[in-house]
């Protein structure tokens, strides 16, 4: 029964490069926690200072109600999964699951009745007797899984564990594994740069960019509700779209003019819109609630453009269209025939908006909750 918090932890590296800056983040007992955020964001520095490998500069770090902020990573009770797996090559399957016990000085016995049981739930079993070269990449990612399980950690750590698998078995793993980690129970925090393993296996994502954590939710929540462009930008494949307009004030209320076009602004925006003042705004909209219509004579609440690229895709079509300078994607139907250069509607779904205040890029219901 674990609980990990980080409070205000920051980590500046002896270089003077910012790691982590002010991170503050509760994982709950049980939760599946993805850190998710592109190459050189902080991740693994996060990982390793809960961990415990690395300390931070300032802030503190509490499992439950103990605060581990300087106690080394043997005392902490984690499980870690490198991204490289770091299994000891002159070691045979049975000696690298066996190895953290033989630290905690288990007699031989009882070793050996873990490490069957850890194996056969990891189905590795099979190759207790090879050495980690004898296998292939997803059997010693297994290997490395059951390293981390054997000792019946409190907090399970994976820095990228799939990412050296081939795409098929990434899919097949991700599913394993979050299964395993509901059946055991344990407060896992997992760390990816890949936005598709963090939406399927995370119960909540906490989105981290330049050593900062922007946006914490489920799955759901950071997909349809991003904090900021960048969030927006970095779930989704094809990822959200972004086109600036100008707000028009008429008689029936606001509109926005992208590339001289007009789009009603959706009823619960319009007071976030004249609360901040704003002139001009970034609409995000993703390609799956955007329809395009060939034959585009009414103007209702789409833009014109012209067929910019048609990408099939095999189950359906990306369509991207050039909305006067402003490329977007929208995804529509095998059936839909489409031609380069011809003229379409580009319609998003207007419930699904989501728009952005160009200066901070933070959406206009993240601004407004910061300041009231
Ligand atoms: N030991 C270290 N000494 C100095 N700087 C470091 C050290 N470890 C990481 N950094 C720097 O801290 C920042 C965050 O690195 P980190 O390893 O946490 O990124 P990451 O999100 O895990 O990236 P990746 O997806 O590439 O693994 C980077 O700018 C990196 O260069
Ligand atoms: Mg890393």
């Amino acid at each position: 029964m674990v609980v990990v918090r980080l409070v205000n932890v920051t980590k500046i590296f002896k270089t003077g490069v910012v790691g982590v800056k002010d991170i503050n983040l509760t994982v709950n007992h049980k939760e599946f926690m993805a850190l998710l955020g592109p190459s050189g964001s902080g991740k693994s520095t996060t990982l390793y200072l809960i961990a415990g490998i690395y300390k931070p500069s300032s802030g503190k770090i509490f499992f439950d109600d103990r605060d581990v902020t300087n106690l080394p990573p043997k005392d902490r009770n984690i499980g870690l999964v490198f991204q490289n797996w770091a299994l000891y090559p002159h070691m045979r399957v049975y000696d690298n699951i066996a190895f953290p016990l033989r630290i905690k000085k288990l007699p031989e016995n009882e070793i050996r009745k873990k490490v069957l049981e850890t194996a056969k739930m990891l189905r590795i079993d099979k190759f207790l007797n090879r050495y980690p070269w004898q296998l292939s990449g997803g059997q010693q990612q297994r290997v490395a899984i059951a390293r981390a399980l054997v000792k019946e950690p409190d907090v399970l750590l994976l820095d990228e564990p799939l990412s050296n698998l081939d795409a098929q078995l990434r899919i097949s793993v991700r599913a394993e594994l979050k299964r395993l980690q509901k059946r055991l129970g344990i407060t896992t925090i997992y760390v990816t740069h890949d936005q598709a393993e963090a939406l399927a296996m995370a119960d909540r994502i906490a989105v981290i960019n330049n050593g900062r954590i922007i946006q914490i939710g489920t799955p759901e929540q950071v997909y349809s509700k991003p904090a900021t462009i960048f969030v927006g930008g970095f779930l989704g494949n094809p990822p959200m779209n972004f086109v600036e307009a100008e707000i028009t004030e008429e008689k029936q209320g606001l509109y926005m003019l992208l590339s001289g076009q007009k789009l009603t602004v959706p009823k619960h925006y319009e007071p976030l819109v004249r609360k901040a003042g704003l002139r001009k705004v970034v609409v995000g909209f993703r390609p799956e609630d955007t329809a395009v219509i060939p034959e585009c004579r009414e103007t209702g609440e789409c833009i014109k453009g012209r067929v910019y690229a048609v990408e099939p895709m095999g189950r359906e079509y990306i369509v991207v269209v050039d909305l006067g300078g402003d490329l977007v994607k929208a995804i529509v139907p095998r059936s839909l025939v489409l031609i380069e250069d011809q003229e379409v509607c580009v319609c998003p779904s207007l419930e699904k908006l989501v728009l952005f205040d160009p200066k901070t890029e933070k959406s206009l219901e993240t601004l407004y909750a910061e300041k009231t």
